[in-house]
Order: structure tokens, then sequence, then C-alpha cells
């Protein structure tokens, strides 16, 4: 029988009060740029509200302090696993075999290694991502995102939505359970820490975008928030590709664009292979990695992210090779759901047959970003069938599936003419911080959390594409959180 959490608030609500605060919600979010340009009709001089969830979405309280309270320790760790090398070429060596992407972006991390490291510092802007599992409620983590992490601008303002309509609904008792978020001010403090790092006057943070960016508001809060912290920085905008064209490098390796000197190239793409056209923008990324430009991801940050790294961590003994405190190696492994290795051998085979046997107790996982690229359910065990006896299955990993509590809530789409009433779940994302090189950590901090919510029948929950929508955390002690 399905789990379910207490509402926030006594559900359904009274059809006239509901259109009444649902319109309110999405000119209240249509104002504050809880938006995105809209797939359908894009213009670049117009932006539709972004899915959300008009109530905020029962979070037990100490499963959310634990995600905090962890999250430095998961910084240190990506930190460390990103500048181990031989971590990084052993657990990656098949995979880059089968998987052209890894295996070009781990190209260009030998050829910087080769001609030497000219920026030794990083920095990393981490979610990590969670569900609460049931029985036990406890958070375990789906993964870490550490290029391109997303929506902590829209997110961040989102909160005060919620608190617009719990106030609406005369529920004004509940705000205190809304925790701050310093989501947005937190990553965009990171970035200006890195351009002082820097130590250039004149030299600007670049948005390294899309070709066409739908995301658009949470982008541009991040380059706000940087004008309204510190004035005297630019931001500037260039795809891949503008970069292959307008990039040069000085003779100590300093990034140019278009004349203007980069003291921090801020990811928002290159995290896909579609992104990559031609080889023009691969040889952008390496311009842009050779460069004495900080990156935020660099490249070993950005293959410390991947889904089979994920899955060695996962492995007996190997946690206590990058964390020093036998506790912090405890915290984290007890955020860990299963993950299994499908490489060949006698251990993926039983991994694979495993996951044949019983596909809905797994997610059958590839080394991409951005969504929509797992397999689920009955196609697992078609996708397996045509990879196990190939070097690809080396491309892919298994992971349990998590069992996420249920709760009704109304999300609220651009193209439904009512609220959906329904059953969703949740994802936590935890933001950090972390900036260093391979001998320090100059700064490691929790920065502010996002929620995202789908329907709970969706597999995926992208909220520019698929069931997701955004959505806060409202949080409850554990004696009142099941109805
Ligand atoms: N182990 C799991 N159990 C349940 N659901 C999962 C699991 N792994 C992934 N999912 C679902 O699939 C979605 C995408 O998975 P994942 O985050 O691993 O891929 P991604 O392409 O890197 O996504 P993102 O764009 O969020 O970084 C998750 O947000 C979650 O909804
Ligand atoms: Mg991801």
């Amino acid at each position: 029988m399905a789990t379910y959490m207490k509402p926030c608030v006594p559900l359904p609500i009274d059809a006239k009060v509901l259109e009444d605060v649902s319109e309110k919600a999405k000119d209240w979010a249509l104002m504050h740029g809880v938006a995105m340009r809209s797939k359908q009709n894009f213009s670049k001089d117009s932006v539709t509200f972004a899915p959300f969830l008009l109530l905020p979405s029962t979070f037990p309280r100490p499963e959310f302090e634990r995600a905090v309270n962890i999250q430095t320790v998961l910084n240190t760790l990506v930190h460390r696993v990103a500048h181990d090398f031989e971590f990084l070429r052993s657990s990656l060596s098949n995979t880059i075999k089968v998987d052209d992407f890894t295996g070009r972006l781990f190209s260009i991390y030998e050829k910087v290694l080769e001609e030497g490291i000219t920026q030794g510092i990083s920095l990393g802007l981490l979610r990590s991502d969670y569900f609460i599992d049931v029985p036990q409620f406890a958070v375990k983590q789906v993964e870490i995102n550490t290029v391109a992490t997303s929506l902590a601008g829209v997110s961040t303002v989102l909160v005060d939505c919620h608190r617009f309509t719990l106030t609406e609904l005369g529920h004004r008792d509940k705000l205190k359970n809304l925790p701050e978020n310093g989501a947005l001010a937190g990553l965009s403090n990171g970035m200006l820490k890195a351009w002082e790092i820097y130590d250039r006057p004149t030299a600007a943070i670049l948005f390294l975008v899309e070709d066409v960016t739908f995301n658009i508001c949470d982008q541009r809060f991040h380059e706000f928030e940087i004008q309204k912290l510190n004035p005297d920085v630019r931001t500037i905008r260039k795809t891949l590709t503008e970069v292959a064209f307008q990039g040069t490098l000085d003779s100590e390796k300093r990034l140019f664009i278009d004349g203007v000197e980069i003291a921090l190239v801020y990811f928002r793409s290159g995290y896909s292979p579609d992104q990559y056209h031609t080889n023009t923008e691969w040889n952008a990324r390496l311009l842009m990695e050779r460069s004495r430009a900080i990156k935020c991801p660099s490249i070993y940050y950005h293959l410390a992210g991947t889904k089979k790294i994920q899955q060695e961590l996962a492995r007996p003994g190997v946690l206590e090779k990058f964390l020093d405190d036998p506790a912090d190696v405890c915290a984290v492994r007890r955020i860990f759901t299963g993950l299994y290795s499908l490489d060949q051998g006698e251990a993926g085979d039983k991994s694979i047959e495993m996951a044949i046997e019983n596909p809905r107790k797994y997610v059958l996982k590839p080394q991409r970003e951005g969504g929509g690229n797992n397999v689920y359910d009955e196609e697992i065990k078609d996708q397996l069938e045509k990879i196990r006896n190939t070097p690809e299955r080396d491309a892919w990993i298994l992971m349990e599936k998590i069992q996420p509590p249920l709760q009704k809530n109304y999300m609220i789409r651009p193209a439904l003419s009512e609220p959906l009433y329904t059953d969703f779940v949740s994802e936590l994302g935890i933001y950090g911080v972390i900036i260093g090189d391979a001998e320090t950590i100059i700064e490691n901090k929790y920065v502010g959390h996002m929620l995202r919510t789908k329907v709970s029948s969706a597999n995926e929950g992208g909220v520019a594409a698929g069931w997701g929508a955004l959505d806060s955390v409202y949080l409850v002690d554990p004696c009142e959180l099941l109805e």
C-alpha cells in the first residue's frame, strides 16, 4: 500500500478559493521571474511561468537537516575525487572506451595534464539530489551534479511565492516551517569569490550558455545577483561555438573573448553531446581548459560527477580513501542506495541477471546529464538484452530504485486549464559551494536547497520537459508526517 505524507494544509481546497489563489499565484510567479521561455512559442521577448506546485511540499525535518549537514562532506569528497587522477582513470577506463562523450572529456583532461595545469583552482557549484525512501523515511542520494547545476535562482524566488499562497489561504502560522533559502546568493557569492581569487579588476565572468536558452530566468537571476553583490563585475554570455571563434589565449594563457579577459567560466552548457556540434565546440572546451581562467567546473570536476564515479564510490572501502573521519564515511554511506557496475565480467553479469529478473526495482543509467536518458521498468530488460554481449554495457550503471512517499498537492502548468490535483513525489536538491586546488580547500559551504516535484507515475521530473515542477520545502516533525 502506498504511503502518504500529510499536506501542509487540509486538501482539497474549495473550488472557488482554488481558482482565485491559483490565478494570483500564476501572476505572482510571472511577475517575480518564476518563469521560462516557451518551447512551443519561443520568443526572446516573452516568458511563461514555470510549472510549479501551488503549495510547498511536506518533507521530514530531520532528513532535510541530514542532507544539509552532509553537504560540506560531499563537497570535500567530490573535490578530492576530482584531484585524484589515478582514481578517475581507473574508474573510467572501461567507460571511456565505449562512451565517446566521456572519452572526449577524458582526453581533454589528459591533454591539460600533459601540458601542465595552468589554473589549479576550481570552483564547484554542486547539487546533491535526494528522495526520501520508504519505509525508513531516510534521504537517499539520486546523484550529485558538478556541471551546470540549475534552478537555484527560480527555486529561491519560489519560496516567497509559497509564502504568498499560504498567506492568501489564511495559513500565516505555517510560514515558520518554510526554511530560509540562500541558494541564489550562495552560488553567486561562490562565483564572486572565484573572481576575486583570479585578481584582475577588469576581468569578467563568462556564462557559457546553450545555443537557445529556455531556462533564461534562472540564469539571469545569477547574472543580476552578481551585479547586485558587486557592481564592478561584468558577466558576458557566449555559446561554445562563439568561444571557439572569439576566444584566444595570450602568452600567459589568459583567456580573452572579444578582447575581454575572463576570470571565471561558468558552464550552463557543455554537459551534453548534442551541445558539441562539431570539433569546433570541442576545441573551445579545450581552449578554456588550457586557460588561466578558473572553471566551474574544471574538466576533472566534470568527470568526478559522472554516474560511473558515483557507482565506484559506493564500492566497499572506497570512501575511506577520500574521507579522513570514519563518522563522515558512515554518514555518506548511509545516503547511498544500491549502485552496481555492469562492466564485462562475473560481477557485471550477476547485476544484469538481477535487473532482468526484477526490472522494477532498478534504474538503468548511461553517463549523461540533463534528464531523459535513464531507462526504467520493462525497458530495462530490452536494453540489457541488447547490450549484455557487447562492450557497450560498460557505458551504463545500474541503480536501485528509490521509493519515495506520495502526497497530494496542486500542480500548475502553462498548458493546463486548471490545477492538477493528484499524487506527487518530491526530490530535494542541496546546493554546495567549494573552491580550492589539489592542496588546499579555500571555501566549503552549504548554501541552499531546492525541491522538484513530479506526478508520482512519471519516471523523471524535468521541469522544462516532462511532468516535473518547481516546489519548496515544508518541514514537518516525524510524529506529524503521515496522514
Ligand atoms: N535511483 C533512482 N530511484 C528513483 N528515481 C530515480 C533514480 N535515479 C534517477 N531517478 C529519477 O530520474 C531523474 C533523473 O536521474 P539523474 O538525476 O540520475 O539523471 P540526470 O540526467 O543527471 O538528471 P539531472 O538533469 O537532474 O542532473 C531523477 O531526477 C529522478 O526523478
Ligand atoms: Mg545530473
